[in-house]
């Protein structure tokens, strides 16, 4: 079979930069990619907290000129490094003015003013990159709202371009909610003519918005589940794009993410205080125990944890969580909750911790071995998403033997199976009304389960932790949508060796 050039670019990629599953899905698809043979490229912002020394990033030489449109040509400098545990490049774009600050995208939960410069400047750069390693793909592949810029370019200022001549393009969808979306000024800073300002394009509502262009122009889409590609073709997930998206719906696919099994797996996990697998469960209760060491929680093995991570956002379900979280501490259970995100979020459940210090911890902020730790360490993990595209800590819960409480949305419904107690199937709980109380209910009968129906609870964990979501079957997925792409821009397969 042939094999792809394919340029994966994204606003955060593990381990370098991350703020949710966006990152994860980059660092890890792209190893996938290279174990079936293609050839792909990542490229990144070399944002402030990009470490150079530790991850032995050595400048390339030379700068890149990306045009800026009214800005003009700017320069960027380019760093160079491997994702760990695999020989497939990554490139990091400097410019200290875009990208040299703390934050990705904010400051202390305010957007940064200029985004629309800094996603659009990436989305160039990685084009010109491209050129400038002569690297021609086959595939450029954006991510989110923050690359989508790059299928627009593809059809407009690179259109003759002979570095191009043989491209396809792919965008993935993570997260509908979050478009791109600025004042129509950003036009001359694309620099794609203002033939494109139409509501066929980029316009709306007299503004711009970046991800429309981009389902616009690509040849595929993907949508991180199947059920999340359904459901964004209706007013209730589409943010007002359902209409577009339903138009194109032929070319809409719906991949689910994999996991990085090397990263998340108890068994191999280098960041919980001891291993275990579905053989050998003991280690798992002295993950519990240490948990609960961590929060200060009473030390019983006989309560059931539930744990929570996960960003502090509406999306979340974390108003449904608040509205329910008196009646459910009335239950004999154990909550931990790790999170960062909207300040009124923050602030109640800090409160909810220092009233309910034997039953409520929590530690607001971003800490990746804490993740691991509540994984390991919780009997359950709790996602009352309102909605939720994919979704990977749900995923990660199965592996660890931690069943997933979840409301039955986007890939949350994909991925778990809902318990039968008189025939032992399933792997976690499930609800669908959007409520407080349905959450309640939810959590109630995963409780009476752990207390009453312990035979249950052990074939519930047996059955989670024999599931499988690998990258290596949803890279062949990819590689499938990939080809799909190439035959969708030029009629014909063109791809080559
Ligand atoms: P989303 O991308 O919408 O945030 P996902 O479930 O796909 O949701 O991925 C979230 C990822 O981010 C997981 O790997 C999770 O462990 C991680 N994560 C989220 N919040 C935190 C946090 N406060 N500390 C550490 N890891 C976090
Ligand atoms: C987004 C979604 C999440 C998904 C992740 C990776 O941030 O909110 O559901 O798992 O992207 O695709």
């Amino acid at each position: 079979m042939n094999k792809l050039k394919i340029l994966i670019a994204a606003a955060e990629v593990v381990p370098f930069a991350k703020s949710g599953g966006l990152a994860d899905v980059v660092g890890a698809l792209p190893k996938a990619l290279r174990k079936l043979g293609h050839d792909v490229r990542v490229v990144m912002p070399r944002y402030y907290i990009v470490d150079r020394d530790k991850y032995d990033l050595k400048p390339m030489e030379g700068s890149l000129g990306v045009p800026m449109g009214v800005i003009g040509e700017e320069w960027a400098g380019v760093y160079e490094g491997v994702l760990p545990g695999s020989d497939v490049p990554i490139y990091f774009i400097e410019h200290e003015r875009y990208f040299g600050r703390k934050g990705l995208y904010d400051e202390n939960g305010i957007a940064f003013s200029d985004n629309d410069n800094r996603f659009i400047f990436l989305s160039r750069a990685a084009m010109q990159l491209a050129k400038k390693l002569h690297f021609k793909p086959d595939i450029i592949h954006a991510n989110d709202w923050h690359t989508a810029a790059m299928p627009i370019f593809l059809n407009t200022v690179y259109a003759q371009d002979p570095d191009f001549e043989r491209t396809a393009s792919v965008l993935s969808i993570h997260n509908l909610q979050h478009q791109g979306k600025f004042y129509k000024g950003a036009m001359d800073v694309l620099g794609i003519g203002w033939e494109h300002f139409t509501e066929d394009e980029l316009e709306e509502y007299d503004g711009i918005n970046l991800l429309k262009g981009g389902i616009v122009h690509s040849n595929a889409i993907n949508a991180v589940s199947q059920k999340y590609a359904d459901e964004i073709r209706t007013s209730e997930f589409g943010w007002g794009l359902e209409g577009l998206i339903s138009h194109h719906g032929t070319k809409l696919f719906g991949i689910l993410n994999g996991v990085d099994y090397e990263e998340w797996n108890p068994s191999l996990d280098t960041l919980i205080p001891f291993n275990y697998d579905m053989h050998k469960m003991a280690g798992k209760k002295i993950c519990k125990l240490e948990l609960q060491k961590t929060f200060n929680l009473p030390h019983r093995q006989d309560v059931p944890v539930i744990g929570l991570v996960g960003r502090l956002a509406d999306q979340k379900g974390i108003s449904l969580l608040a509205e329910a979280i008196g009646g459910l501490l009335e239950m004999d259970i154990q909550i931990v909750l790790l999170g960062t995100g909207e300040k009124w979020a923050e602030r109640f459940f800090s409160h909810i911790a220092s009233t309910y210090p034997d039953k409520f911890g929590t530690y607001i902020g971003y800490k990746n071995d804490l993740a691991h730790q509540i994984e390991a360490g919780s009997d359950f993990f709790l996602m009352p998403s309102l909605f939720e595209p994919c979704g990977l800590n749900q995923i990660y819960s199965l592996r660890y033997g931690t069943l997933p409480i979840v409301r039955a949305t986007g890939g949350l419904d994909d991925t778990i199976e809902n318990y039968q107690p008189y025939t032992g199937k399933g792997d976690g709980f499930k609800f669908y009304e959007a409520s407080a109380e349905a959450l309640y209910g939810t959590v109630k009968w995963a409780v009476d389960t752990y207390y009453n129906d312990k035979k249950g609870m052990k074939q519930l964990v047996k059955n989670a932790m024999k599931k499988q979501f690998s990258w290596e079957v949803a890279s062949k997925s990819y590689e499938e949508m990939y080809r799909y792409s190439i035959t969708q821009r030029f009629g014909v397969s063109m791809e080559r060796n």
